[in-house]
């Protein structure tokens, strides 16, 4: 236990718990960390203390569009015909659906990010309340549609912790009949990442930076603090 500036008493839910390097899980299969320079860049302003919650808001998003180009590079084409206005010419266009479910509240900042890439996606809200005691989630709002017709949904939400959050989430899709799972996050923590990729071995997972570890009350370090408390400024 430690103690908060009011004097409680707080778990340590990390402490003493064995954590992977960054090093062990910097080659995991279907792991595509970011080497982007923009992205480098954007990621500095957004880790700053002294950034804003209007700025950081801006920044979630902006690097949101940045992830949503990288984790869409494989989607399917479908051939359409059409007409320039000079002539006919065969095009391309996605070939069906796209899901985007942002995990409540962090998520929201990162989902309107991909958005602004693929602006016909369906949305679909999930809101995880993680206990900061137990460090288990908590669903509170189930926004996922019953019947489904896409080629691919991602889950999105700026920090992969422990992972618990992300493996509910990606649990909860898998019941849709989606043929293709995504996840992403801006950072992520070894040990989250190493339970994440062996609980869904089958799904991709696109991150901006890969951190060092967690701390005893199972933040993110170097991190950015609390990613929700920061985008709507509830400290
Ligand atoms: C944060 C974050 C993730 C979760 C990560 O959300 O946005 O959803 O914690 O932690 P985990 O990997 O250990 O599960 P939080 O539950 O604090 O809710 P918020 O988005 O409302 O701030
Ligand atoms: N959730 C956050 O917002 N930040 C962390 O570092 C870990 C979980």
């Amino acid at each position: 236990m430690s103690e908060t500036l009011e004097g409680e008493r707080q778990p340590l839910p990390m402490k003493g718990v064995p954590q992977p390097t960054r090093k062990e899980v910097l080659k995991l299969p279907r792991v595509h960390i970011s080497t982007h320079p923009v992205m480098q860049h954007k990621m500095t302003a957004l880790r700053d203390k002294n950034t804003p919650p209007p700025a950081f808001y801006r920044l979630v998003k902006e690097i949101g569009a940045l992830l949503a180009y990288e984790a869409t590079a494989e989607l399917r084409l479908e051939a359409e015909q059409i007409e320039t206005p000079l002539q006919p010419m065969k095009g391309q266009r996605l070939a069906g659906g796209i899901g985007i479910t942002p995990i409540l509240r962090a998520g929201l900042g990162l989902a309107e990010g991909f958005r602004e890439v693929i602006s016909e996606a369906q949305v679909w809200h999930l809101g995880l309340r993680r206990d900061e005691r137990t460090l288990q989630a908590e669903e509170y709002y189930n926004r996922l549609p019953r019947k489904v017709d896409l080629q691919v949904a991602y889950a999105v939400d700026p920090m992969l912790a422990t992972g618990g959050s992300a493996i509910d989430a990606i649990n909860m899709l898998k019941t849709r009949d989606i043929p293709h799972l995504s996840y992403v996050c801006i950072l992520a923590a070894p040990y989250g990442l190493l339970r994440l990729t062996q609980t869904h071995p089958d799904i991709d997972i696109y991150v901006a930076a890969l951190d060092e570890s967690l701390n005893d009350l199972g933040y993110i370090l170097p991190g950015l603090g609390d990613a929700g408390d920061r985008q709507f400024g509830t400290f």
